[in-house]
């Protein structure tokens, strides 16, 4: 049976206290709408469609760099989820199936979950997916069931003393057949003290109907709502946990894993080992048996196999390590290729640049890519030793071999096998030394009798 999705992300999320629309705010460096469609993704769904309002431009925007295919439509005023979901419907012309609604601030749930909505879907018209509340609180609807069969959704405030007492409450998300879907939301009225169109109505109008519905259960941090910093830095705190967890459960080394950032796209193979207070922006991907040691920070890049990063590394964006190379403290690599066991260990700027195997960048060296307006490539061969403090003024060539002396400033090509020596050449003054303290302790005296 076909799948579509529909994820309602119109909403304003005032409580953010932000420009930018609620559901583009991050968790573990991905927005809470990506989650949420990654996680609708899984069911292979034939088209999806993602409900805008506030901030639609910009929400598009992270909609196709998600997924191209998925459309967006507008919900100019937002007078309800009801009303929200029946803008997707000219999206859904012709297609035949199940749609799922769900929603870009409820960024956990399983697609386990969504699979067994879509199952209770062969035996109920209507499936709703509920969760029961640890302690009784006013901010969910109660989902009234008589056995299996769900009865109606009664909000809070419209419930009685013993309505109140239900733990098993509404999560919003459902499942239903296209058709009946947009049928149902036809019969929904605005006739309620928010004057608003609820999806909360179609329980009760489908048996009113005669058909079916029902409510499956889920676990409660699955569908953990965001609507404030406070409710996303806990969102974000419970997403690191479980990421943390599964990593160590795959046989990673995490140190201190509390102190380890994760993206949600972040890899790391068995037997990895990584040191304290370690972050991992987006796109990293790290190796089996590779080491990252404490306090770096990754992002874009792809660590191989026996490589050392750290302490006090940074990977920016197209960083390769190759397999066995060291990257050292106080060391920045940037779009830059680091052939097999090659090392830069000590203090200094890689970027924009490949080096070959077996090379050794000395401490202090920098490739020097920027002349203000455009950047120039690095390539250093293979075998290749750069003394300390070396300036790589790029563009230019370093052949395999070669070595530059320490303190040269390179602005022209090297052969390979060449020794690139370019700094001034030092002069020893005999006897200088003793001469030129008594000068400068005679001025200091004189300076302090002055004062
Ligand atoms: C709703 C349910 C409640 C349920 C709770 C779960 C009703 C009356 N109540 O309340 O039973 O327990 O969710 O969190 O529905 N949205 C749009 N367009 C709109 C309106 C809403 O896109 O016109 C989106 C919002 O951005 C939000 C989601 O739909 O992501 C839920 O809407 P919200 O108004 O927050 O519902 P609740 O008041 O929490």
């Amino acid at each position: 049976m076909s799948i579509a999705l529909v994820i309602l992300a119109a909403g304003k999320g005032t409580r953010m206290n932000s420009d930018i629309p609620k559901v583009l705010h991050p968790i573990a460096q991905t927005p809470m709408l990506v989650h949420a469609m990654r996680a609708g993704g899984a069911l292979s769904p034939e088209r999806t469609v993602i409900v805008t309002g506030h901030g639609s431009e910009m929400v598009a925007e992270a909609v196709r760099n998600e997924d191209e295919t998925a459309q967006v439509v507008v919900q100019e005023e937002q007078l309800g989820t009801a009303h929200a979901v029946a803008q997707a419907r000219a999206a859904l012309e012709g297609f035949r199936g199940n749609v799922i609604v769900l929603y870009g601030d409820t960024p956990f749930i399983d697609p386990d979950t969504l699979r067994r909505m879509v199952e209770a879907r062969k035996t109920f018209d209507l499936v709703m997916l509920g969760f029961d509340i640890a302690e009784v609180q006013p901010r969910y609807g109660r989902l009234i069931m008589d056995g299996d069969r769900l009865v109606e959704i009664v909000e809070y405030k419209d419930a009685t003393e013993e309505q109140r007492d239900i733990r098993f409450t509404n999560s919003g998300l459902l499942a239903c057949d296209a058709a009946l879907l947009f049928d149902l939301i036809d019969q929904v009225s605005n006739d309620n003290a928010s004057g608003e169109y609820y999806l909360t109505e179609l329980p009760a109008l489908a048996n009113a109907r005669g058909l079916s519905a029902t409510a499956i259960k889920c676990d409660e941090a699955e569908t953990l709502g965001v609507d404030s910093r406070a409710d996303l830095a806990a969102a974000d705190a419970e997403f690191q946990a479980r990421a943390r967890a599964a990593l160590l459960q795959q046989g990673v080394t995490l140190m201190a894993p509390e102190t380890v950032y994760l993206s949600a796209d972040t890899v790391i193979g068995r037997d990895a080992a990584i040191e304290p207070n370690v972050v991992f922006g987006p796109g990293v991907t790290v190796e089996s048996g590779a080491t990252i040691r404490a306090f770096s920070h990754l992002e874009g890049c792809h660590v191989s196999r026996g490589a050392v990063v750290g302490p006090y590394a940074r990977l920016r964006p197209g960083t390769e390590l190759a397999e066995n190379t060291r990257i050292g403290n106080f060391v920045e690599v940037k779009n830059a290729e680091i052939a097999e066991g090659a090392k830069v260990n000590h203090l200094s700027y890689v970027g924009d640049a490949s080096v070959g195997a077996a090379t050794n960048i000395g401490a202090g060296t920098i490739t020097c890519n920027y002349d203000g307006v455009m950047k120039h490539k690095t390539t250093i061969g293979e075998g290749v030793f750069i003394g300390s403090n070396t300036m790589l003024v790029a563009p230019v060539t370093i052949g395999d071999g070669a070595m530059t002396a320490t303190g040269t400033v390179v602005t022209e090509d090297v052969e390979p096998d060449a020794l690139a020596l370019a700094r001034s050449r030092q002069e020893n003054k005999l006897g200088y030394a003793s001469k030129l303290f008594q000068m400068l302790k005679a001025k200091k005296a004189r300076r302090d009798t002055e004062a």
